[in-house]
């Protein structure tokens, strides 16, 4: 029987480890600010900013929501960054993406201060991730490496596969992945004997966009299988890239979708704020 990895309840510890962390902080006369941006009304964008502002106001941490509206030029939102930049009081800086399509996406996250850049994306922060030196970190795959820790798995030595490439995701998710001493592929849309190569992982983090893609047959028996996808089926529930069913049997552990990688996104948001709040205020 495979573990079910439980991510609400992983995120909700490190939600609770956080309050108590924000309230010894608050002691000390800091307090931790993230500054939310959104530009637009896209309502998967402001279903996430709201869930974001809930986990702040839960732990104790100040949420300042800046709601531009779809015409704001990128001038106008360049200048917001540079003022929150320039800010003592807030720690952390995020831009809900997507943004719309007259700014350059690139630019505003460059804009971001890399002290303050809470979701891992300006290249300083990728490149210290890669490098081991210390920077913020994208928080879906450093939630993963906490769902395996907080659930004992080991990394050290295994075969570790990864499923897409994205700068959000597949890229940093290796970097931590050799991190912690695993031995790192990483699969995409060129990759050949896709299966096959799939087959060998002891750790498998299926990130490649398509529901319920990767059945039995793509995993081997004992695998741990890390599912970052999250789709609407045609039956109006939700799915990952994983087909739940067809693996469950086979594998030792699996994260379960809703309820497993998703929570934990927010869930190093939150770290990644506090401990911004700590590097700035104690250094
Ligand atoms: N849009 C979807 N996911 C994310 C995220 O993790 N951070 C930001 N800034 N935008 C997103």
């Amino acid at each position: 029987m495979a573990i079910r990895i439980d991510g609400k309840k992983i995120s909700q510890d490190i939600k609770d480890e956080l309050k108590v962390k924000t309230e010894e902080l608050k002691k000390e006369g800091i307090s931790p600010c993230l500054a939310v941006i959104q530009v637009g009304n896209d309502p998967a964008s402001t279903v996430y900013v709201g869930n974001k502002k809930k986990a702040c106001a839960y732990i104790g941490i100040d949420s300042r929501a800046f709601e531009l509206p779809a015409e704001t030029t990128e001038e106008e939102l360049l200048a917001l960054i540079r003022d929150l930049n320039e800010d003592d009081s807030v720690h952390g800086i995020l831009v809900q993406l997507p943004i719309p399509d007259h700014m350059d996406e690139k630019k505003v996250i460059h804009a971001i201060s890399p002290l303050k850049d809470v979701d891992g994306f300006h290249p300083e922060s990728v490149g210290a991730l890669s490098i081991g030196e210390p920077g913020f970190v994208s928080c879906t795959p450093a939630g993963i490496i906490q769902l395996l820790k907080r659930t004992g798995i080991s990394i050290d030595g295994k075969e570790c596969v990864i499923v897409g490439r994205s700068n959000i995701v597949g890229k940093p998710m290796s970097m931590l992945l050799l991190k912690e001493n695993g031995t790192v592929t990483v699969c995409h849309s060129h990759t050949k004997n896709l299966k096959e190569v799939c087959r060998r992982a002891d750790i498998l983090v299926a990130a490649i966009g398509k529901p319920k893609f990767f059945d039995e047959s793509y995993v081997k028996d004992g695998a741990v299988v890390i599912d970052v996808g999250i789709h609407r089926g045609a039956d109006n529930k939700l799915c990952g890239d994983v087909d739940y069913d067809s693996v469950e049997g086979k594998v030792s552990a699996i994260t379960p979708v809703p309820g497993g990688v998703g929570p934990m996104t927010i869930a190093m948001l939150m770290n990644n704020c506090v401990e911004s709040a700590v590097r700035m205020c104690k250094s």
